[in-house]
């Protein structure tokens, strides 16, 4: 008998990457919801969700996290 371990497949390409100090990188579709329950759907094929809570276009980053001291980034 053999068994297959989904963890042996190859890896796809990543449709979700968490940028260092930066923001969440969403490839493809996604629907996000907001700490409001509202949902906003992505429409780019790469969008960029903000991790530092600051950007002035929340949820989607605007690169404000570029101007924040390296300690409190996300
Ligand atoms: S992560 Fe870019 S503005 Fe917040």
């Amino acid at each position: 008998m053999s068994t297959t371990d989904p963890h042996d497949a190859p890896v796809a390409t990543p449709d979700v990457v968490l940028c260092p100090e930066g923001p969440m990188l969403l490839r493809g579709r996604h629907v996000l919801e907001d700490a409001d329950g509202r949902r906003h759907e992505t429409t780019r094929p790469v969008t960029a969700v903000c991790r530092c809570g600051k950007s002035q276009s929340a949820p989607w980053c605007d690169g404000t996290h570029k101007l924040l001291p390296p300690k409190v980034r996300p």
